[in-house]
């Protein structure tokens, strides 16, 4: 079985978030379960520049040149090819599109040409199929940047569309393209899958932007790709694609319902029986802690005692904070995004810090707002707050061993991969229960850890109390109930949070699509 995962962004070349990770993570999963995987991804700036600052092996297609109309134009991409343990990883190369700074938007705000750029990513990557007659059996795209891909391969690239209708005079009735006859023979058997990983984000556009997808009108439509006047390139592939999937089970769940849905709850539920939630994994060779190159100490579930101080130690000095090993120290790594609700940490730090003493390690940027009220606290308590506003991936590392805590109080989290991080360094999230946090993080009740299970700390309601009270619980136990601090410590240690898990669910759904 081949799989061609389409991406926006993947680690190391390229990453604003999550979806990097288990864009890259994912296929390198299944080619250790005996599957053949490939990506395809944009080559922007920060790709070439990572090429030439490693100087790994990146080869020019030479001769390969995909066309792909963008409105009334044809436009032309390069390939360019390189290898990530496994994977054959295609860059879609277009200077205008992709050689700039910033992946979506540069200094907050969006480019502008933003629906271009991804439809004629998305449908570059069916011609790239084409072009190199790639034998692909799944297509798998990810969240609204992708969202063409299974609306291109139904109605461009396969000889029957899941739509076509027929006439009062027997006949198929479907819009017109140049479409090519000998496709059928690569397309037909091609299925497709979704994975949304964040319903906010939808790739919502100007209705006129529908002539820049060259794709018919007919098909802006409430039951296609039309939504409230706009075209929505997210709700256009969970229309067309086989099977949609989301990136934990209880967001699977949240996102039928009003509350979570984004509008989009409806269509969700019309296609409920394709849809299903598989948690994200971890990828072990980037997050191990008795491996990590990038952490002051290496340690395991049999050593965190000796490590994790070490650790601790080396954060605290390395952000100016008190180097003081029995105070309590509570981490963040995270866009500042008002999904992540760090509001709520802002408005509750002064007084941890006063009347509990705990020092915060923040590392993150983007609301500025947010940005200002962390800067202020760190300049109030220089020696117990410190904020970071930068993307880095070793600090990322570093806090996740120096903290005895990590903070996710996230407003909605359709996974979630930094609580995962933590609970495989031993460091406790204390969560909102949403998403992937209510399916990877088990409270420590005092049930929960006398059973053993208890690896963190959950609170019910997003409000600045109801995390107050998670936190004073977990403080006294990790000032007053040692022993059952280092149980949960091990607890999460011992926790199989690798890919291989989650990636079988994947080919079991592959397994089955091909069967239909
Ligand atoms: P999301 O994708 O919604 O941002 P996730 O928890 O799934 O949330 O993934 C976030 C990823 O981005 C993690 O790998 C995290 O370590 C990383 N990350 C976020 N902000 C930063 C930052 N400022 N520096 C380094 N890594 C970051
Ligand atoms: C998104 C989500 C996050 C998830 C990540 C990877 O960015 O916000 O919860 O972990 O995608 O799937």
């Amino acid at each position: 079985m081949h799989v061609l995962l389409a991406s926006s962004e993947v680690t190391p070349y390229s990453k604003t978030g999550g979806l990097a990770d288990v864009c890259s993570a994912l296929p390198k999963a299944l080619v250790r379960l005996g599957c053949k995987a490939s990506i395809v991804t944009p080559f922007y700036k920060c790709v070439r520049e990572y090429f030439e600052q490693t100087g790994e092996p990146l080869e020019d297609l030479y001769g390969v040149t995909l066309s792909a109309p963008v409105g009334r134009e044809t436009k032309q991409a390069a390939v360019r090819k390189a290898n990530l343990d496994g994977v054959d990883v295609y860059f879609i190369v277009h200077n205008d599109y992709f050689e700039r700074d910033g992946l979506y938007n540069y200094r907050g705000v969006d480019h502008g040409d933003n629906c271009e750029r991804f439809c004629f990513f998305s449908r570059c990557v069916l011609e790239l199929i084409k072009r190199l007659n790639l034998d692909v059996d799944v297509v798998h795209a990810n969240d609204w940047q992708t969202g063409l891909v299974p609306v291109y391969l139904d109605a461009v690239y396969k000889s029957r569309s899941r739509f076509d209708v027929t006439s009062d005079f027997g006949s198929v009735v479907r819009p017109s393209y140049d479409h090519d006859p000998g496709d059928a023979e690569i397309f037909d058997k091609i299925k497709s899958v979704l994975t949304i990983h964040n319903l906010r984000h939808q790739g919502r556009f100007w209705r006129g932007a529908m002539d820049i997808t060259g794709l018919d009108w007919s098909y802006f439509t409430y039951d296609k790709m039309e939504f409230y006047g706009q075209l929505n390139l997210l709700k256009s592939g969970i229309v067309f694609s086989d099977a949609i999937t989301t990136v934990s089970p209880r967001y699977a769940e949240e996102i039928q319902t009003e509350e979570f849905g984004e509008k989009l709850q409806g269509v969700l539920q019309l296609r409920a029986q394709s849809l299903r939630g598989i948690l994200n994994g971890v990828d072990r060779d980037e997050w191990n802690p008795a491996t990590d190159p990038m952490i002051a100490a290496n340690y395991d579930v049999d050593t965190v005692d000796e490590g994790k101080p070490k650790c601790k130690d080396a954060l605290q000095r390395a952000l100016n904070l008190n180097p003081d090993p029995n105070v309590p120290l509570l981490g963040v790594v995270s866009r500042f995004d008002v999904q992540k609700g760090l509001d709520l940490i802002a408005d509750v730090a002064a007084e941890l810090v006063e009347t509990q003493g705990v020092q915060f390690a923040i590392l993150g940027s983007g609301d500025e707002e947010l940005g200002r009220r962390f800067h202020l606290l760190s300049k109030r308590f220089p020696q117990s707050f410190a904020v970071r506003n930068e993307f880095s991936i070793a600090l990322s590392h570093q806090i996740e061993a120096g903290s005895d805590m990590f903070l996710m109080p996230s407003r909605y989290e359709p996974c979630g991969l930094n609580q995962m991080y933590s609970l495989i360094y031993g460091t406790l999230p204390v969560v909102h229960d949403v998403g992937g946090l209510h399916d990877s993080v088990v409270n420590g009740s005092d049930e929960n850890i006398a059973s053993g299970v208890g690896n963190g700390f959950v609170f019910y309601w997003e409000s600045a109390d109801d995390m107050r009270q998670a936190l004073a619980w977990a403080l006294y136990c990790y000032r007053c109930r040692k022993d059952d601090w280092k149980k949960m410590m091990r607890a999460a240690m011992r926790k199989d949070h690798s890919w291989d898990v989650s990636a079988r669910k994947y080919v079991e759904l592959y397994e089955d699509l091909l069967k239909r």
